[in-house]
């Protein structure tokens, strides 16, 4: 039979794909859960180790958090805002991630932590590669809602040249095994209003930070 889905899916490098849309069917529920985390663990903007101020807003849910800060960056159990412990990973947010993994030939991924980044128009993320985690044999699988943004996804080296991806509501990206450490980031955001989530992007990337 042949995959009427196929078209969906495009590979970016070896061990790293796009799944088109694949988040979708669950924007309600994760609107609704994105929410929820935020009321509890408020976005806030955190400084680099170099001490700039990230233009992109940030919080977790999960058991532990990436934070970032004069003294550099790495997994906080609490959350530096309010001291609390972050707030649970929503089971919509598990079976998401659980199963682009899996459509992109990871399976049995449990991520421990959920990054939310809010983009406004005029915010970027500049190259960087996700290497705070101990286990590398997992994957990370990045979800995209609301405006559109310019996925910037080079090579194992800050230099290598970088491939441009337009990333649109619903898409979900996932990169893992010989991609593990490929730099990436976001180009600068640029201005629209979109019909669920206004001026704004928001990004779920999921990780397994502790072994
Ligand atoms: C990230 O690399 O943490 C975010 C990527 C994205 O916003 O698409
Ligand atoms: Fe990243």
């Amino acid at each position: 039979m042949p995959d009427l889905f196929a078209e969906r899916r495009e590979t970016m490098a070896a061990g790293a794909v796009l799944l088109r849309g694949f988040a979708l069917p669950r924007e309600t529920a994760l609107l609704a859960a994105i929410e929820a985390v935020a009321a509890e663990a408020p976005f806030r903007h955190m400084m680099t180790p170099g001490g700039y101020t990230m233009s992109v807003a940030m919080t977790t849910c999960g058991s532990v958090g990436w934070v970032t800060d004069r003294k550099g960056y790495r997994y906080s159990p609490t959350d530096p805002t309010t001291g609390r412990p972050w707030p649970p990973m929503p089971i919509c947010f598990q079976s998401l991630a659980a199963e682009a993994a899996a459509e992109a030939g990871y399976r049995d991924f449990q991520p421990d932590s959920c990054l939310i980044n809010r983009y406004e128009p005029g915010t970027k993320l500049s190259l960087h590669q996700d290497q705070d985690e101990l286990d590398m044999s997992q994957p990370i699988v990045s979800v995209s809602l609301g405006l559109p943004a310019t996925f910037l996804f080079g090579g194992a080296k800050r230099g290598d040249p970088t491939a441009k991806y337009p990333l649109v509501h619903g898409d979900v990206a996932v990169w893992g095994g010989p991609s593990r450490l490929t730099f990436h980031g976001v180009a600068t955001l640029k201005d629209g209003n979109h019909p669920l989530l206004g001026e704004k992007r928001i990004n779920l990337t999921f990780r397994r930070a502790l072994g």
